[in-house]
């Protein structure tokens, strides 16, 4: 079975992990603003292949870290990276700690929960106090990349089976309201944004990247031949919106949203 194909009702993990060092950089820059010192009960949501995790333990190693994410597959892979680590099949739309928590980390999740403004303000209620709780989401639904899979998806013979599938990703709410909504509860509420320009080999590493996230509300409802069609109009499109470079690589402007709030 392809990578593509075991994302038809789950996420892939090595589809995934084609970009570990891209996508880990912003969780490492997300735990670097973290000013905890001695966590003890550490909880990585949305742990995907246990990338994240791996960061919390090393920076943590007194810490009780644990992960949790909806995906099998990307738990599988988790569980055999880091066999010491507890990780929990669950749903953040309605997971909660067993027990106080001193930090709750997300990277790149909540983007994918359903009304996860509500969904976070709930988690800081499961903080303890002086806990914190530490969210980054791609903040990029206005990028050429991900408005060509919208254009992509208008017309085609997929009209109808993307339309009854999962909705894609919609426009995250602005900072201003994430602080509104986060610091009547907060001591200290910080949010910032980093555009990242990852260099990506070519035009065909682009399509991969967003194969492992972006795309996958696009192509899971379609059959294979069907996929393959999608995908190489997909690619005609990301062909034109980026020249590549004076090197003959792409550069795949990439903006994110952090969030950093203390109990
Ligand atoms: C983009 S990956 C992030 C992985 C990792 N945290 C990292 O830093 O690279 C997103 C993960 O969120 C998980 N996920 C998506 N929706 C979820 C939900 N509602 N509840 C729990 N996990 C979810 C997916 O299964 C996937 O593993």
């Amino acid at each position: 079975m392809d990578d593509l194909a075991t994302t038809g009702k789950d996420w892939s993990a090595s589809q995934y992990l084609k970009f570990e060092n891209e996508r880990t950089r912003p969780a490492r820059d997300l735990l670097a603003q973290v000013s905890l010192d001695d966590p003890k009960r550490v909880a990585d949501l949305g742990c995907g292949p246990g990338n994240s995790t791996e960061l919390l333990i090393q920076r943590f190693p007194n810490a009780e870290v644990i992960g949790v994410d909806s995906s099998a597959d990307m738990l599988r892979q988790a569980r055999e990276r880091l066999g010491e680590c507890t990780f929990v099949e669950s749903d953040l739309s309605t997971w909660r700690p067993t027990q106080r928590t001193d930090l709750l980390f997300g990277n790149a999740v909540f983007q994918w929960v359903a009304d996860h403004p509500k969904v976070l303000q709930r988690l800081v209620h499961e903080l303890s106090p002086g806990g914190v709780l530490a969210v980054q989401m791609p903040d990029n639904t206005k990028e050429p990349a991900l408005m060509l899979m919208e254009k992509v998806a208008a017309s085609g013979p997929w009209v109808a089976a993307i339309a009854q599938a999962a909705p894609a990703r919609t426009d995250l709410p602005r900072p201003e309201d994430y602080y509104d909504l986060l610091r009547p509860l907060c001591r200290h509420v910080d949010i910032w944004h980093t555009h990242y320009n990852h260099i990506i080999e070519n035009h065909a590493g682009v399509v991969e990247w967003f194969k492992g996230s972006g795309l996958r509300p696009f192509l899971a409802p379609l059959d294979a031949a069907m996929r393959e069609r999608f995908t190489a109009k997909y690619i005609d499109e990301i062909i034109h919106a980026y020249p590549v470079r004076s090197d003959g690589r792409v550069m795949l402007r990439f903006p994110r949203l952090f969030i950093l709030a203390v109990r």
